[in-house]
């Protein structure tokens, strides 16, 4: 009756939500830092404009997201045809699998690493070639390594969910250059916007070169709007197309259009964002090294912590105090604990915790 691939497939292990917490646990009030989202969410500015909707409910919304397609090519200096707007980047993927993987098909990705990049291959009956990282981050010599008459996708995580860590501009230049030009590459920048270090490479300024090349970008990250459902795909006009005749007709709901067209003028609450999640990167480094963890430098909102034990054991009794982390065993890293940056209360209730518990 199955497919028999779908018996391959483990369904996504989202951060356990803090209503189901609070219920099973019965606890009043429950810190989440499993997700990475941002713990501002969206500013009042979106929140107004959202109130101010609500009398198109009854009717289909704009099926081509025009409006927020023309202000994020403006944004980003595109012509809205090169950009394509999905419900989360994470539904893009399923696009991308789709328009480029046939049965037998290899996708080139790093382990651990989003984990939809291999589900997503899996659905088209591809093969997903997962590769170590090194030193916590891609191995691009690996990847170039592996590249065969099979390869059609290849996926780069930049910052890596789940180790924040980044391949910098020489290395994913000279990588993208040195792939034939008929195989997908896909930089999937979900958290581009914490970053300012100037090695960090924003994919975009090569769009022109690598026909080829498509960037993943999301609103559910600095711009607050997880629980609404968009990211965008940026790429040729021709990849666009492409992904556009596997879309659904209106992938992306009404308000969430409207609330994307407006977080991309908030400049000072993503400012702020961005300021609070380096100060809360310090904070917990400053603490693991108090503590002697060892951590990895993270350039995301989130970061990879060596509790030295085994991390399940840990994230449940943390989740026992109300504080939701995930546990490194999904990432293969058993004994480590990936910790999303939250309000500097949050932060600091999360250390106190591990404290106690460790
Ligand atoms: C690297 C990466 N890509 C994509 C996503 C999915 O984001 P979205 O909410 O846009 O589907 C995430 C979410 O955690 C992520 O970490």
């Amino acid at each position: 009756m199955f497919r028999e691939v779908i018996n391959t497939i483990s369904p996504y292990i989202p951060g356990k939500p803090i209503s189901e917490v609070k219920r099973e646990l019965g606890l009043e009030k429950v810190i989440k830092l499993a997700s990475n989202e941002n713990p501002l969410g969206p500013s009042q500015n979106v929140k107004k404009a959202l109130m101010q909707n609500l009398d198109e409910l009854g009717i289909y919304p704009d099926g081509n997201c025009t409006e927020l397609k023309l202000k994020l090519s403006k944004k980003l200096g595109v012509k809205p045809s090169q950009i394509l707007i999905g419900a989360g980047s994470d539904e893009i993927t399923q696009f991308i699998a789709a328009v480029f993987i046939n049965p037998g098909d290899n996708a080139i990705m790093a382990k651990p690493s989003f984990p939809r990049y291999e589900t997503v291959t899996k659905v088209m009956g591809g093969v997903p070639i997962e590769l170590p990282l090194k030193d916590f981050t891609h191995d691009l010599q690996a990847f170039y390594d592996n590249i065969n008459e099979k390869t059609k996708v290849i996926w780069i995580c930049n910052p890596n969910n789940p180790t924040g860590t980044i391949v910098t501009r020489k290395e994913l230049y000279e990588f993208i250059k040195s792939v034939p030009s008929h195989i997908a590459v896909v930089v999937d920048q979900a958290y581009k916007e914490y970053i300012d270090d100037p090695e960090y490479p924003d994919a975009l300024e090569w769009l022109n070169e690598f026909g080829n090349l498509i960037v993943l970008q999301t609103f559910s990250k600095i711009y607050g709007l997880a629980a609404l459902r968009v990211g965008y795909a940026i790429a040729s006009e021709d990849i666009i197309e492409k992904l556009n005749r596997v879309r659904p007709p209106f992938n992306v709901n009404h308000l969430a259009q409207i609330a994307a067209s407006v977080a991309l003028d908030d400049e000072e609450h993503i400012k702020k964002a961005k300021e609070l999640n380096k100060k809360s990167l310090e904070f917990f480094y400053k603490s693991f090294e108090q503590m002697g963890l060892p951590y990895i430098k993270s350039y995301g909102n989130f970061v990879m912590v060596d509790v030295k034990k085994d991390a399940v054991e840990v994230f449940k009794k943390l989740l026992l105090k109300g504080i939701i982390v995930r546990p490194g065993d999904i990432f293969e890293m058993p004994t480590y604990l990936r910790v999303t940056t939250g309000l500097e209360s949050d932060n600091m209730g999360f250390i106190m915790a591990l404290k106690e518990v460790l």
